[in-house]
């Protein structure tokens, strides 16, 4: 059998290296050792944005971009996504498993018991201006949480972990929910145990006076949605999780530093971006100059293309089913015949089809999000909620992985050399 080893030649010096291959994957740190001269530092790779570097070892989530696949510790999202409970995928990233009945009633139950947040909280809130990006709000607050908690610096001991992760995972709807009433100056309603994960977070945010009518048609779509969001491997929110998390800081500064990689436009505020691009398009009579104006390089096409999916993202085809669904009940929405009108022209042009560029998974759901009534600076909070087991999941592994450390990239220095300190007077 041919060696697992990959044979370097240095043309500098003529030297051989033979480095392992393990998993189809070169570890760098095996470079530095090829040198010039004995005192230099050794070969490094350069890789901005990650495009090429496995940063761990991962058993949650498999993506297969080219194939459109995506499987949460095994299961492929298609079978996962209306068959289980929201708890139970987050169950499942988190312990490996699916739960057995009792399993589930225990983590249901623990959950339950924590969704009260300390009246302090609400002061936090009431600090935000009336207009504040509730992204901001919820950043703030979660990362803040590690004060209310401070055993939870205790990362080494795994029941402590455990618990944190219950508190995140109940208080984070209860937060968000206080996030929407905030914005609109609404009295904060008080979770109810009564109510499923789900029920209980749309009772909070929709309650007016104590009653709230449930659509479980909206409801079940609502969860579908967070079961799609739950995770996604190694993305710029979960690897600022890992990164920010590899310090030994506790699990709500990790997680709030999460929030705010997912806050951008890039990453999980493109669902809110693609409902102001759809509103700057106004009609689909404007749609084939908005399309040559992205193609002239002027802005992008939000909701389209992904640094892993060259494919169908296999999320986006689940959310269109899901969008059906909502607008039978909610109605047709002009913003969506504009989203399926660009979706047709954009599959069929050549710029897009080159680059494989294909709807994500945020393209239909903000409109879905906004059909179930809530505003476009509010859409991505509700994929942090989503997002959150699988924060938990990525943060647990990180912390059980002995060959994890604080993550410290290198550089490739473009400064000054040395310089002799110039007085002001003489600048
Ligand atoms: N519209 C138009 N052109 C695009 C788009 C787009 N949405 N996305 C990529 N391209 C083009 C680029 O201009 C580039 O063209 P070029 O080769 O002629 O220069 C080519 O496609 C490759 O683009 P990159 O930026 O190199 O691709 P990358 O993998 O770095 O970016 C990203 C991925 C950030 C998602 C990008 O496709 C994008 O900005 N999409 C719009 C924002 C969006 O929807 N983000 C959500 C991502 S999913 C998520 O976070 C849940």
């Amino acid at each position: 059998m041919a060696s697992e080893t990959i044979t370097i030649i240095d043309n500098r010096t003529g030297k051989q290296y033979d480095v392992p291959i393990t998993d189809e994957t070169v570890r760098a740190i095996d470079l530095r050792q090829i040198k010039v001269k004995d005192d230099d530092f050794g070969l490094m790779t350069y890789d901005p944005a990650f495009m090429n570097t496995a940063a761990c070892r991962s058993a949650i989530t498999f993506i297969d971009g080219d194939r459109g696949i995506l499987r949460y510790r095994g299961y492929p999202i298609e079978q996962i996504a209306d068959k289980a409970s929201f708890l139970e995928v987050a169950y499942l990233l988190n312990e490996g498993e699916l739960p057995t009945k009792p399993q589930l009633e225990q983590w249901t139950g623990d959950i339950q018991y924590h969704t009260y947040v300390h009246t302090n909280i609400i002061k936090f809130l009431e600090g935000f201006r009336y207009d504040a990006h509730p992204m901001g709000m919820l950043l703030g607050i979660v990362g803040a949480l590690s004060t209310f908690y401070p055993d939870a610096k205790h990362i080494d001991d795994p029941a402590n972990r455990y618990a944190q992760r219950v508190r995140l995972m109940a208080k984070l709807p209860t937060i968000a929910a206080y996030i929407f009433r905030h914005s609109r100056g609404l009295p904060y309603e008080l979770p109810r145990n009564d109510l499923d994960y789900i029920g209980n977070f749309v009772n909070m945010t929709f309650s007016i006076g104590g009653k709230h009518e449930p659509n479980p048609v909206l409801q079940k779509a609502l969860e579908i949605l967070l079961i799609l969001h739950a995770d996604h491997e190694q993305n710029c929110s979960t690897s600022a999780v890992r990164a920010v998390g590899s310090s030994g800081v506790d699990p709500f500064s990790a997680v709030s530093a999460g929030i705010a990689a997912l806050y951008g436009p890039s990453h999980g505020g493109a669902n809110e971006a693609v409902l102001v691009m759809l509103d700057e398009i106004g009609s689909a009579d404007r749609i084939p100059a908005f399309i040559d104006s992205v193609k002239a390089g002027h802005g992008r096409l939000m909701g389209f293309g992904h640094r892993v999916y060259k494919s169908y993202d296999p999320r986006a085809k689940l959310i269109k089913a899901v969008a059906d669904d909502v607008f039978k009940q909610t109605g047709l929405n002009p913003k969506l015949e504009i989203a399926l009108e660009l979706e047709r022209i954009a599959l069929s042009d050549e710029y897009f089809i080159k680059r494989k560029l294909y709807p994500n998974v945020d393209f239909y759901s903000g409109l879905i999000y906004q059909a179930m009534g809530y505003p476009t600076d509010y859409f991505t909070v509700l994929f942090a909620m989503g997002r959150l087991p699988g924060w938990l999941a990525q943060w647990e592994e990180m912390i059980n992985d002995k060959e994890q450390k604080i993550a410290r990239p290198r550089q490739i220095f473009t400064g000054k050399d040395e310089r002799a300190f110039v007085p002001m007077a003489k600048r």
